[in-house]
């Protein structure tokens, strides 16, 4: 099957395919409610392949660093899976769809402060809780794993837009003391806080991000790296995550047109994948109203229709 991907793919295909969704810019509205992010340009357009074997396709603004946002919840799990065993973990968090915005709150007290999924605003920040019993620098370690994956040691956390977050941080402030009067926040609230818009603000590219996550497309093991960084078993589980709870209240949608487990941040990033094949990153800061970005998701439907891929 491999070969046949490799026959279709090509940077000529993807130019081909942002060149298709271009009309749709002006469409989305670009994320304001983190007023640092409101700057970005609305009409940057990037997509980057990374294959299984270590192939790089790309197209458009590919090398230029975005916030990543909740992309990173996808690091801040994986790093907790490598700290923890696994039913520590879903003791706290759950494995089911929300159905609702990522950063709702009325489940959590219909369901005692246990967030649905990791993927969620209210799952990462118990993900997050969990960093920071176990490191002394979760921050640090979060920020070590994305340059190690990516193999890129020039990536950092943009400080503006952590700071802006956390100036406008009364929601997940919210969500988060809440979990914690259910006793499912551990550490102090201001501290998890700083640490999980931190990772939020983390920057890098498409081409950071498609050959960072080819873990997750490579029964857990890193581009250059031969050692796993997850077991296949906690891959594939992972990947179900995603393909589920990913796209927030969009998940079914997504996997309707694109059909790959992903997922989304504010930044306008989407990562997506196919298991055993290939990770793709697309960037295109403008959101539909789901908050996924909307140039982003019609290009992985293009790509997976002219791959003839899905999972299903
Ligand atoms: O906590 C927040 O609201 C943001 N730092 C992350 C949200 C996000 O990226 C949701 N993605 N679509």
């Amino acid at each position: 099957m491999e070969w046949l991907i490799d026959m279709v793919l090509s940077s000529d295909l993807l130019t081909g395919i942002l060149d298709e969704v271009r009309p749709l810019l002006g469409q989305g509205k670009v994320a304001n409610y983190i007023p640092a992010l409101a700057h970005v340009p609305a009409d940057r357009l990037g997509i980057a392949v990374y294959t299984v074997a270590g192939e790089l396709f790309s197209a458009g603004d590919a090398t230029e660093p975005f916030s990543i946002q909740s992309i990173s919840k996808v690091l801040s799990l994986t790093l907790a899976l490598t700290l923890y065993q696994e039913e520590e973990i879903w003791r706290r968090v759950g494995k089911e769809p929300s159905g609702q915005p990522f950063n709702s709150l009325v489940q959590l007290e219909f369901e005692q402060g246990i967030p649905r999924n990791p993927f969620i605003n209210a799952g990462a920040l118990v993900v997050s809780d969990l960093l920071e019993t176990r490191l002394t620098a979760p921050r640090q370690r979060t920020l070590e794993l994305a340059r190690r994956l990516a193999g890129n040691p020039s990536i950092m956390a943009d400080q503006v837009v952590a700071r802006s977050e956390y100036q406008y941080s009364a929601r997940n402030a919210a969500i988060a003391y809440l979990m914690k009067s259910y006793g499912n926040i551990e550490n102090d609230v201001d501290k998890l806080l700083q640490s999980y818009f931190n990772a939020c603000a983390i920057r890098m590219s498409c081409v950071d991000l498609a050959r960072a996550f080819i873990y997750l497309a490579n029964r857990g093991v890193p581009l250059g790296d031969p050692s796993p960084l997850l077991p296949a078993r906690t891959t594939k589980q992972v990947n179900a995550l995603l393909a589920t709870c990913g796209l927030y209240d969009e998940a079914g949608d997504f996997a309707y047109r694109v059909g790959m487990p992903g997922k989304s941040g504010v930044g306008g990033g989407i990562v997506a994948l196919i298991p055993g094949e290939l990770c793709v990153c697309v960037w295109s800061p403008e959101l539909n109203p789901a908050g996924n970005s909307l140039a982003g998701t019609a290009a992985l439907e293009l790509l997976a229709d002219r791959l003839g891929r899905s999972i299903f």
